[in-house]
Formats: C-alpha cells, structure tokens, sequence
C-alpha cells in the first residue's frame, strides 16, 4: 500500500477541498511509515506532548513527554523522559480487533485538523463475521487546561446490534529510543497503579499508572476514564507489571452513532509542591480530582474551551498565503507545531528542543534553534513566551558562569546542548556520516550559541522595548555574555588582533577552524552594542546599572575591555574580492561539485567523497556566511550578499533541517527568488514529506 501524507508533493482529493489548506491528511495506512507519521500527528500543547499513536494500530513509537523532564537513569547525559502511555485503546467487534492493515480494513484516513487543533482517524471495517461499521477517533490535547487530553470515539454499526468490547488502558512500560540496542534504556519506575472505585460513568470508572524517575525522582501520574453517555458496563480490570487496563462493554444499535469519550489527566511533581506529605500519595490524589472535575464538566465543555483557545492563538500566529495552497498548508502546519511547543505561561525551567515535544531527537535538548529561528516568531507573535524562553537562559546563568570558568574564563558561556539543569549535556561521542564512531566536539568548541543567546536578547528588547526585562534581567546576561568573549578571544602578537580559534561554526563539516566570520562578527556586534546599552542605562540610571553589574560580579571597566576587544577582534573579509571566507583557510580546501539530488531536491554527497573526511572539503553542513546574513543583512552590502549566497549556496548539503529556510529568507530580497521559493518549500515540507530522513 502506497502511503500518502496530504503534503506539497502529492495532492490527495482530501488536499483539493478548500478547507485543504487546514487540515493534513494520510489516507493509506501504512505500517513500515508509522513512526513518521506518528510525529507527524502529535498533539503538543507545550506543557506535553502525546505522539500520534491512533486506536486502529499497534504504536510503533509511542511518546509522552513532559517539557522539562528529564532523567539520566544509566545515561551519561539527561534525556527527555518517554512517560507511560496513556493513549492505547483496542475496539473489538466480534471478539475481532478493529485494525488498520488488516483484511477487514476497508478504508483507513487521519487528518490532522490545524483550524480545531485536534486530528482524527477513521475507518470503515468489516469483521469476519460480516459485521461492518464505520469506526472514528478524535482526540485533541487541550490548551485551555494543560494537564486534560481527551479522545472521543464513535461507531456507527452498518448491519447489527449487540454488545461490542473496549479496552482502554495505561502503558508504563515506556522505554526510551525504543530499538536502539545501545541506548535503550528506562527512566522510571512503577510507583503504584489501580483503579478509582466508585459508581459508573464518573471518573470513579477510571484507571491511574503512576511512576517515577530513576535518578531525578520526578513522579509522572496518568489517569483516564472512559464516558459514555448511554451507559457501559466493565467487563474486566487488569493489573501487569506495567499495564493497567479496562474492558468494557457498550450496547450498539444498528444505524446509531454511539459516542464514547476516553477523558485524560496527567500530572507531575514538576507541577505541583508536595512539601510535607508522601509524594506518589498526593500525586494520585491531584490526578484523581483532576480527573473528576474533568468527567464532572465534561469532555464536551472542556473541547469547546480547547477549540477557543485554538482560534485565540490562531488569532496571534496565522499568516495567510494568497493563492499557493501548497505554501499556505505547509507553513501552518509548522506555526502551529512551534507554536504549541512552547512552554506554557508560568514555567521558566522549560524551553522549547530542537525537535520539539515531538520525539527523542536530540534527548530534547536545547540548541541555538530556540534563540535564533525560533525566538523571532515568538518576538513577533507572543512576546510573552519569548520572555519566558529567555528567562529560561537567564534562570541557567549560574551554569553558564561554572562552563565558563571551566574553559578559563570568567562571565557566562551558555551550553551547547541543555536540559533541565542549563549544563552542557552534549555527548561525546557519535556516528558520521562514513559511520565511523566519532568524538563530537560541539559541547567543547561550538562556542557561537553564547553569541546568539546575546543576539536575540538584543533582538527581543529592540522589538518589544520591554526596559523592564532589559533593566533587571537582559543587561545583566549580555555583560556576563560579553565577558565571556572578551576572554575567550585571545590576542594574537602576530596578527595585532584578537582572535576566536578553535570552533565550530554553525557548519559543522568543519571543526577546530580559527576565526569563523559568523562567530567573530557576531561576537563583535554584541560587544559593540552591549556597551551601547549599558551606557544609555548609565546615564538615566546609574545605580541600576552598578547593581546589574555587582549581579554579573564586574566592574565597570569592563565596558572598556569590552570596546577595546570589539575594536582589535578580528573579522575575515574578502581581499580583493567579494567573497567572505567562512573561516581562515577554507578556500583552500577541495572543492567538488555538487550534481545530483534526490526525489526531495536534497542534495546528493558528490560520488568521490569521503565521506570521513568531508572537513577536506569547502561542502558546508548549512549556511554559516549566509547565517550571518540572516541575522545581521542590513550591515553587508547586497552585491557582497549576492556574491556570497551563490557561492556556499552551490556547496551547501542541508543535513540540517535548520537550512533550508536561511536560504529562503536571505534568498528573497537579494531576488534570487525562485531559489528562495524552492528553499521555503522544503523548509514548510521538512517533516510533511521527510526530506531529511528523520521525521520518525
Ligand atoms: C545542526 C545544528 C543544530 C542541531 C539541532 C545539527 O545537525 O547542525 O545547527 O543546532 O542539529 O537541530
């Protein structure tokens, strides 16, 4: 069976309604694509996220993640916690299970519906015994109250009336990067599960799994319970090591909808503060009443508020596209993605990971990709969450200043890779793209997420003129960032110049470069208008200032360094040419050519290559020149733009899905637009079509 996601490459007759630029559809189930497609319909609501795991299938990889829990177990670095399962349900006609991919399997279609915020299975389904009904699932994760989730099933029986069996139950046998021999691994374990006594179609007839971490001791409680209004009876009640389950039994009728709501609760230690009393006790407690007040209100009432909080956001981030529905679809796929992602209001221990809530991409780590692709959205739509991204960095300043002074140096140096804690949680070791084991360096030496953390505090005051975060929270992060650089870069006799050795870039094909132009130039700007900031604040309001500076443990005299290093620091710019070198000695390299590309229009590695040493080369991972451009067009001139982008743009090979869209934006105004247009297209289909091979 050919599986078809509704994406910018195929329209399916579902793409082709009007209202297709809302919603994205699968129409074919397709086993050997689950994973991806189980990304691809997760549910977030930036508190947690469930993957899209659907009822008429086994889940493949299964996710519940929490923002900001994380655990280590027997890993050397915290990961984000895969939490117990709460979504599996199984329905069963004629003690046949309903399944996708089956023989009985007439139809199978999910959408995933940006406008309500919610996605949706159906099938219609033929049991061996000839009994046919048209079976669909909703579920949506509510943003209105973050710890509710709810999935409502009906079933329209075509030719017969009798009971049909449910089970609904709790997995707690989440293991994390499922499949992988060498990281496998569990974060938690069992506290207690059960069942909630009391009287039918309360939450009295639910069922809770409650565990804890391994070495963090976060507990994480999931409860649910089915409803129905028409009555269910409870045929059986399950216990395993890691199960807990229900069955019930539900009276259908022949041509009549029966409708059926599975309500969820979910909490954890990280919500709540359980000072004085046994945790896993409390804990099951607050789900329990979470839950009762969730059936008492009803799922009915809880999705309205969902779907007004979905408009209301909506109202915030949506940004039309007239006549490219291609375009439209796809760029609202991923605003809502991102949007849902983040943080919810009140919790500054979170940010938002490279991958999102969506998977264990990364561990959930946080990369640079919040503070300088992510951060503008939310500058531009939702100043708030922006704010609460940066306090995020600022709660974390006490780490950054031990990294710093680690590396020897004083001020704060921002991780590579964070968690929960703010230290570097970079592995150290990995796989290239030869598949050789391989030490990965970016932790020790990928040091230009200081710079950029910099930056988008920069960027975030300018737009919204917010003095307040500036004054107490902003200055104070760019003086401890600032002092950092200033001992970072290092004085060089020979030069006469300050100058960054020994980093990677934001192209990773090369690492221990000296003097990469997006680092130095950045860390120059920020120096510059650092001191900028600080003056102004000076002369209005000096003793905030000399408080901001007893908080960041400087000196006032350290606004000079800091002009007196921004003035020698080094910045390569072409000799008589237009050309900037990304980094010194990278024109020297080889240089081969790129030829080929896949079904996707990515880039195919040129045949001769070694694969082990691309650093031998001037093929570059994403824009690095062309990142500076991004960030910072308006201090280069356009022919030396122009020149540049065409240069790395013909040696660049995407293996970041953080490229694409660079070459868009810096594309367009230089009128390089039908590059712009193609690169906006892949960047919008990232996951829609998988063009980089990892949407599972
Ligand atoms: C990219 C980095 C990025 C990271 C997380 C890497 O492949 O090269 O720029 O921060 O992925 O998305």
């Amino acid at each position: 069976m050919q599986h078809k996601l509704t994406s910018l490459r195929e329209d399916t007759a579902f793409g082709r309604q009007a209202s297709s630029v809302w919603t994205v559809v699968d129409s074919c189930f397709d086993p050997t694509k689950a994973s991806s497609a189980e990304t691809v319909f997760a549910l977030s609501n930036g508190y947690r996220c469930l993957r899209g795991t659907h009822l008429f299938a086994e889940s493949s990889l299964p996710g519940n993640f929490f923002a900001g829990l994380f655990d280590c177990s027997d890993s050397a670095i915290p990961e984000l916690v895969n939490c117990p399962d709460p979504t599996p349900l199984r329905v069963f006609i004629d003690y046949e299970r309903v399944s996708a991919g089956n023989e009985g399997s007439v139809m199978f279609e999910r959408t995933y519906d940006l406008s309500r915020g919610c996605s949706k299975a159906v099938m219609t389904w033929k049991a061996a015994t000839g009994a046919e009904a048209l079976i669909e699932s909703e579920r949506f994760v509510s943003l209105a109250d973050r710890h509710r989730w709810c999935e409502t099933i009906t079933i329209i029986p075509g030719n017969f009336s009798r009971r049909i069996l449910v089970a609904a139950g709790i997995d707690g046998d989440a293991l994390a990067n499922r499949g992988h021999p060498m990281e496998e691994r569990r974060h938690l374990s069992l506290a207690s599960a059960g069942f909630f006594s009391g009287k039918e179609n309360d939450c009295a007839s639910g069922l809770y799994l409650s565990a804890r971490t391994i070495d963090r001791k976060i507990g994480v409680c999931e409860a649910r319970a089915l409803y129905c209004a028409s009555g269910s009876q409870i045929e059986k009640q399950r216990r395993g090591p890691d199960l807990v389950e229900s069955v019930w039994s539900l009276e259908v009728q022949e041509g009549v909808p029966l409708v059926f709501h599975i309500a969820g609760y979910s909490v954890t230690t990280r919500d709540i503060d359980y000072a004085g009393s046994d945790t896993d006790e409390a804990l099951v407690r607050t789900a329990f009443e979470g839950l009762q007040s969730f059936v008492r209100e009803g799922p009915e009432a809880e999705r309205a508020k969902h779907e007004t909080a979905v408009r209301e956001l909506w109202d915030a981030i949506d940004i039309e596209i007239d006549g490219d529905q291609r375009a439209q679809r796809g760029l609202r796929y991923n605003l809502w993605q991102l949007a849902t992602c983040a943080p919810p209001p009140g919790d500054e221990r979170a940010s938002i990971g490279a991958k999102g809530l969506h998977g264990e991409g990364y561990k959930g780590h946080v990369f640079w990709d919040t503070e300088t692709f992510m951060l503008p959205f939310f500058i531009h739509t939702q100043s708030e969450t922006a704010k609460r991204l940066l306090m995020y960095r600022y709660r974390n300043l006490v780490a950054a200043r031990r990294n710093a002074t680690s590396t020897g140096c004083c001020g704060a140096r921002f991780p590579w890779e964070s968690a929960d804690t703010g230290e570097e949680t970079t592995p150290l070791w990995g796989v290239n793209y030869a598949g050789e084991r391989v030490r990965i360096w970016t932790g020790e030496i990928e040091a230009h997420i200081t710079a950029d953390i910099g930056f988008a505090v920069l960027q975030y005051w300018q737009a919204t003129g917010d003095n307040e975060f500036m004054r107490n929270f902003g200055l104070q992060m760019l003086l401890e960032i600032c002092a950092f650089w200033a001992g970072f870069a290092k004085f060089e006799k020979e030069s006469g110049q300050y100058e960054i050795r020994d980093v990677i870039g934001p192209d990773e094909f090369h690492e221990h470069v000296d003097n990469n132009v997006y680092t130095n130039y950045l860390v120059k700007w920020i120096l510059i208008r650092t001191v900028e900031a600080a003056s102004k604040e000076l002369a209005s309001d000096p003793a905030s200032v000399a408080a901001t500076l007893r908080a960041a443990g400087l000196e006032l005299e350290c606004l000079k360094e800091f002009s007196r290093v921004a003035g020698l620091l080094k910045v390569p710019a072409g000799k008589d040419t237009l050309l900037i070198e990304q980094f010194d000695g990278y024109f020297d390299l080889d240089d081969p050519e790129i030829t080929r590309w896949d079904e996707n229009g990515m880039p195919l590695w040129p045949d001769s290559l070694d694969l082990g040493r691309i650093d031998r080369t001037q093929l570059i991972k994403q824009p690095d020149v062309v990142m500076l451009f991004a960030l910072l067009g308006s201090e280069f001139d356009r022919e030396v733009k122009c020149a540049n982008y065409d240069y790395y743009e013909k040696r660049t090979m995407h293996k970041s899905s953080l490229s694409p869209s660079m070459y868009a934006m810096v594309g367009l105004p230089l009128g390089r637009n039908a590059h712009a247009y193609e690169y906006f297209i892949k960047a919008v289909e990232t996951d829609l079509v998988d063009n980089q091979r990892n949407t599972a």
